[in-house]
């Protein structure tokens, strides 16, 4: 995440996975996007490989029919100008990932582009095929010396999520990236980092004197964070099956968010300080008591007026599944910083509204200037971090209702991203390629982040996988969770900030 812009060196992106839903819903468009502000590699290669049979110019065609549509969507047409460095090299190679041809026939292929473009050598990996292959190309690329770095040229890999199931497979799958690649080639995306209003956080916190001094036990009560989805398993059975809440949000997405407010600050902007920084706030997490983490699945109901199935009857979803499609959960982090300030998470499918916020509340001013206000009447303070949609930055405070009493109601003032800034179109993956390319891990995770993260959720994860839940679904389509969660804060003397 560097703070100048400077022009890639000149690359080949090689995609495993280049008929995937990610290369053309998120790479490709990426890509674009960064024509636009000038920040690709002067000299660019794009190398497909997929299992499908398919020429390069029906791989290329089909990329840019599909960003036509999508552009279209907002009223604009395909630039030329920004999609020709991006097509001018663009090669399809049918392969197989797990046979050594493919990779003969790449190394082959990367040498001849880079004849013909000077390439300097550099290339990147991006592996958006389906986590079960990881290990087994990442293995092959190595084998085949594909991955090594020499004469100053850059080989890095990034990996999508999921990263691992559990802390064995992700211990695994570190082991087996780290028998091939050093760590520093190594860039393990988390999607969330991507977005603006995420790296936000850092400069709120960084880059003001305001609001470093307050941040901390002292001053703030508790720290809620909602990642709240609307939307179901959108025909993602077979991979929601396998995977349920937790594993797929928490680990990953909803760490992140703990980590960007938790962490202490770096001695610098640098990734290594940075991440350090965030694998040590893991490493003080409290483990997880089981009467810290509430499940739930969602039932029949109405989101925006709409009548929609429960979860066992998705498709590809078994009609007595136990897999949970909401978790909440209290977290301790045991440090000087934070001791005693619990951070109650949740996330899940299929509840009221879509937001994702990180909302501070602060400690009670001491009351007694206000002795005729009862206490439950005077609101504490929040500060509200909304990540999406409606991005913004909210202070909640007391203020006096105008009148000859002194009487007080919570008042809001409101940073909205887009009433400052001119949104540039993005699909939230730009700047983390630009990283990549620019060689910048900030943005990634690093191996002993993603392990200590498993490390917090393995309990659960084993605890659950012994005791079905006794009562599956609990909630309503449409609601706010199960009650479940509710008595979770209850039990502190809290509640649940409203989804919408
Ligand atoms: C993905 C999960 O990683 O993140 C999905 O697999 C989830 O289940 C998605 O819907 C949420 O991301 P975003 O960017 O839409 O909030």
């Amino acid at each position: 995440m560097s703070s100048h812009r400077k022009a890639p060196p000149s690359c080949a992106i090689v995609i495993f996975g280049a008929n995937g839903d990610l290369t053309k819903r998120l790479i490709v468009p990426a890509l674009y996007n960064l024509a636009r502000g000038g920040m690709l590699p002067e000299r660019l290669a794009l190398i497909g490989v997929d299992h499908n049979d398919k020429t390069a110019e029906q791989w290329r065609d089909g990329l840019r029919d599909f960003l036509a549509q999508t552009l279209a969507k907002s009223g604009e047409s395909i630039d030329d100008k920004l999609w020709a460095p991006i097509a001018q090299d663009m090669i399809f190679l049918k392969g197989d990932f797990e046979k050594d041809e493919t990779y003969s026939r790449l190394s082959q292929c990367l040498q001849d582009i880079d004849g013909k473009k000077n390439l300097g050598g550099n290339v990147l990996f991006y592996l958006a095929v389906a986590d079960r292959f990881f290990g087994t190309i990442a293995g092959k690329l190595g084998e085949a010396g594909l991955v090594r770095e020499t004469d100053g040229r850059f080989r890095r890999l990034i990996v999508e999520k999921p990263f691992g199931h559990d802390l064995e497979s992700a211990k695994a799958l570190n082991a087996c990236l780290l028998r091939h690649l050093k760590e520093e080639q190594i860039y393990r995306i988390d999607h969330f980092l991507g977005k603006e209003t995420v790296q936000n956080i850092m400069a709120l916190r960084f880059a003001n004197g305001l609001f470093e001094p307050i941040w901390n036990r002292d001053r703030i009560d508790h720290v809620q964070i909602t990642v709240a989805e609307s939307i179901g398993t959108e025909g993602r059975g077979n991979f929601y099956e396998k995977t349920g809440a937790l594993r797929d949000m928490v680990p990953n997405h909803l760490f992140q968010l703990v980590a960007m407010t938790a962490m202490e600050p770096p001695v610098s902007f640098d990734a290594e300080a940075i991440r350090a920084k965030k694998a040590e706030m893991f490493r003080a997490v409290h483990p997880l008591g089981l009467g810290d983490v509430v499940r739930g699945q969602y039932d029949s109901g109405l989101i925006g007026g709409q009548q929609v199935a429960a979860y066992r009857k998705e498709e590809n979803v078994a009609p007595d599944s136990n897999v949970e499609t909401f978790v909440a959960m209290r977290l301790l982090i045991d440090n000087w910083r934070w001791a005693g300030v619990p951070f109650y998470l949740r996330t899940g499918k299929r509840l009221a509204a879509r937001s994702t916020e990180i909302a501070i509340r602060f400690k009670r001013a001491p009351y007694a200037l206000f002795r005729e206000t009862p206490v439950e009447e005077l609101d504490a303070d929040w500060l509200i971090l909304r990540v999406q949609p409606d991005e913004s930055i909210r202070l909640r405070f007391n203020a006096k209702r105008p009148g000859p009493t002194m009487a007080l109601e919570s008042v809001a003032m409101d940073f909205k991203y887009k009433d400052w800034f001119q949104q540039a179109p993005a699909v939230g993956y730009e700047t983390l390629i630009y990283d990549c390319l620019t060689g910048d891990a900030t943005l990634f995770q690093r191996a002993d982040q993603v392990e200590a993260a498993w490390g917090v959720v393995e309990p659960v994860l084993e605890s659950w996988a012994d005791t079905p839940p006794r009562h599956f679904p609990n909630y309503g389509a449409g609601s706010e969770g199960p009650t479940a969660a509710n008595d979770l804060l209850a039990r502190d003397g809290r509640t649940w900030r409203a989804i919408k």
